[in-house]
C-alpha cells in the first residue's frame, strides 16, 4: 500500500482532540501501511466512544498505543526500540499503560508481554473492540491479551475518529489469502472479508459533508472486494463511489496484478474522479522467483496487464514494490528484474530487501542470498528506478498542466505551497490567491526531479 511509502516504517502525527477534564488520555503511535493508520483512527473512534481523551503528545498520555508492523525485521526493531525509550514515561507516571496493537502482536503474541516489564497490553488487529475492557483491567494492574483473528470483523459500524482535512483513509477490506510465500500479513490480519457496499458509500457521503476532498479505498488486495450484501465486484464499488461523491477524488491501494481485471480498468477510465493512478506490486521480473512466491503470474502477464491499462488510460501513473534477493535469486534473475523495470518504466517503485518472516513458507527455504549481495541488488535497483522516474518526469511532466489538489505550504519552504496531481505526484509552486487548502488549482510544470515536480498556478 503508499506513503506514508507503500508500506511504510513512517510514524504519523496522531490528531489532537482536547478532552473534558478528568478523562484518561491515549496516545497512539502508527508504524507500518496505511491499513493501520486507519485502524488507528479506528482504536481512537472506540476509545473515545468510551470516554477516552486523545493526547497529543506522549508525555501526556495515560495510555501508550504502539500500533504495528510485522512485514520486515526492521520494522518490529523500530517499536522494540521506541519501547526502550518509552521506559522514562513510566518512571515519572507509574500508572502509565503501554500497550502493542497490530501486526507485530498478532505475530509475537505473549512473547511481547512483560518485555521490559513495560508492555502490559497485547492487542491484535481483529480485536479493538476490547480495547476499553482490556485497558480497565491494566488500570487495575492485570497484564492483557488479545489477538485471536475473525472472519467477520470490519468494524463496520465504528466511525473512525479523524482530524479534519483534506485527505481521508478507508478500509474497505480487512486480512489477505493470497499467501505469497515471502509474506506474514495473511498470519497477522487473517481471512479476508469486505465490508457492505453501501455503508462503504455512506462513510465517503459523510466524509464530502465534512469538506474532506480525497479518498483513499484501503485493503491488501482491493481487487478482490465482494460485497456481503450483493456481490458486487470491486470495480462496481468504485463506480457507486465515484457517482456517490463526485466532487471527491477517489483513489485505492493496492491491486493484486492477477486480479487487474479489464472491467476494472475501464471503470477507472469512465469516471473523471477515479484518479488515474495504479500501484501494480510486480516484486520481481524472474519467472522462476514468481512462482516460488507463489504470485500467481508470470512476466508475461503481467506486462500484457500493463498494456491493457496503457491502451485504455495512457496518462496513468504506475508504480510497483520491488523485493530484492528472495532465497534462491541469483544473478540472472536479478538482471531480470531489472530488465522489468526498464521494459515499463514506472513513474516509482517501493524497493525492498528480502526479510524473512517466521511461520511463512519461505521461511523454511532458509535466506541464502548473502546480506551484501542483497543490498548491491538493492542498490543498483534503487539506482536505475530513480534514473527512471527522472526521465519519465523529463519526457512526460515539463510543460504539462495538471489539476492540483492544494495540501498547504511545502515543508522545506514555507513560502511554497504543495499539492498532489491526480496521477499521485507532489507538485510545488508558489502560492498565489487562489491557493488555499483543499482547493483545486490549474498548474503547469516547468521543472522536475525524480520525485518532485515543480510548476506555476494558472490563473482560473
Ligand atoms: N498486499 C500488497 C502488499 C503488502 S506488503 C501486495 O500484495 O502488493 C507491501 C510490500 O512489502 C510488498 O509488496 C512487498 O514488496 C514487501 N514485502 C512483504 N513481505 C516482505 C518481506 N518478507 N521482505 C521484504 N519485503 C516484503
Ligand atoms: Fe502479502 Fe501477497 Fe497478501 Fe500482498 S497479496 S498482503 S504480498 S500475501
Ligand atoms: Fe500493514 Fe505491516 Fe501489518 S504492512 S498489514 S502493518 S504487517
Amino acid at each position: 500500500m503508499l506513503e506514508l511509502p507503500v508500506l511504510g516504517s513512517e510514524t504519523a502525527p496522531q490528531p489532537a482532540v482536547h478532552t473534558a477534564n478528568g478523562a484518561r488520555l491515549v496516545y497512539v503511535e502508527t508504524y507500518g501501511c496505511q491499513m493501520n493508520l486507519n485502524d488507528t483512527e479506528i482504536v481512537l473512534g472506540i476509545l473515545s466512544a468510551n470516554g477516552y481523551g486523545v493526547a497529543s503528545r506522549p508525555e501526556e498520555a495515560d495510555v501508550i498505543l504502539l500500533n504495528t508492523c510485522a512485514v520486515r525485521e526492521h520494522a518490529e526493531q523500530r517499536v522494540l526500540e521506541r519501547l526502550n525509550h518509552l521506559k522514562p514515561y513510566k518512571r515519572q507516571k507509574p500508572w502509565l499503560v503501554v500497550g502493542i496493537l497490530g501486526c507485530m502482536a498478532e505475530r509475537l503474541r505473549s512473547r511481547l508481554l512483560g518485555r521490559n516489564a513495560l508492555v502490559e497490553l497485547v492487542v491484535g488487529p481483529d480485536e479493538y473492540r476490547k480495547l476499553p475492557q482490556l485497558l480497565e483491567h491494566a488500570f487495575a494492574g492485570e497484564q492483557g491479551i488479545a489477538v485471536r483473528l475473525s472472519r467477520v470483523e470490519t468494524y463496520d459500524d465504528i466511525e473512525p475518529l479523524r482530524t479534519e482535512g483534506i485527505s481521508a483513509w478507508v478500509s474497505i477490506m480487512r486480512g489477505c489469502d493470497k499467501f505469497c510465500t515471502f509474506c506474514i500479513v495473511p498470519f497477522t490480519r487473517g481471512r479476508e472479508r469486505s465490508r457492505p457496499l453501501n455503508s462503504i458509500v455512506a462513510e465517503l457521503q459523510r466524509l464530502s459533508e465534512r469538506g474532506f476532498k480525497e479518498v483513499t479505498l484501503l485493503g491488501q488486495n482491493v481487487n478482490s472486494y465482494r460485497d456481503p450484501v450483493s456481490g458486487a465486484d470491486f470495480a462496481d464499488l468504485l463506480a457507486a463511489c465515484a457517482r456517490a461523491v463526485p466532487h471527491m477524488r477517489i483513489r485505492y491501494l493496492t491491486s493484486h496484478p492477477s486480479d487487474m481485471s479489464d472491467k476494472l480498468i475501464e471503470t477507472m477510465a469512465a469516471y473523471p474522479n477515479i484518479c488515474k493512478y495504479i500501484h501494480l506490486p510486480v516484486q520481481s521480473g524472474s519467472n522462476r522467483i514468481l512462482r516460488l512466491m507463489n504470485r500467481g503470474y508470470t512476466v508475461e502477464q503481467y506486462l500484457e496487464r500493463i498494456e491493457r491499462i496503457r491502451q485504455v488510460m495512457p496518462d496513468c501513473a504506475l508504480s510497483t514494490d520491488i523485493i530484492a534477493g528472495f532465497c534462491t535469486e541469483t544473478e540472472e534473475d536479478h538482471q531480470a528484474t531489472l530488465e522489468l523495470l526498464r521494459t515499463v518504466r514506472y513513474d516509482g517503485a517501493y524497493m525492498f530487501k528480502y526479510s524473512p518472516r517466521e511461520g511463512t513458507r519461505a521461511w523454511k527455504w532458509g535466506d541464502d542470498v548473502p546480506e551484501e549481495v542483497k543490498l548491491r541488488r538493492l542498490n543498483e535497483i534503487i539506482a536505475l528506478q530513480q534514473q527512471i522516474s527522472y526521465e519519465v518526469n523529463q519526457e512526460r511532466e515539463i510543460g504539462r498542466i495538471h489539476e492540483v489538489l492544494v495540501e498547504g505550504p511545502s515543508k522545506r519552504n514555507p513560502e511554497e505551497w504543495q499539492g498532489r496531481t491526480d496521477t499521485n505526484k507532489v507538485v510545488i509552486f508558489p502560492r498565489t490567491p487562489e491557493c488555499s487548502v483543499g482547493a483545486l488549482v490549474r498548474v503547469r510544470i516547468h521543472r522536475a526531479t525524480s520525485a518532485t515536480l515543480f510548476g506555476e498556478v494558472l490563473a482560473a
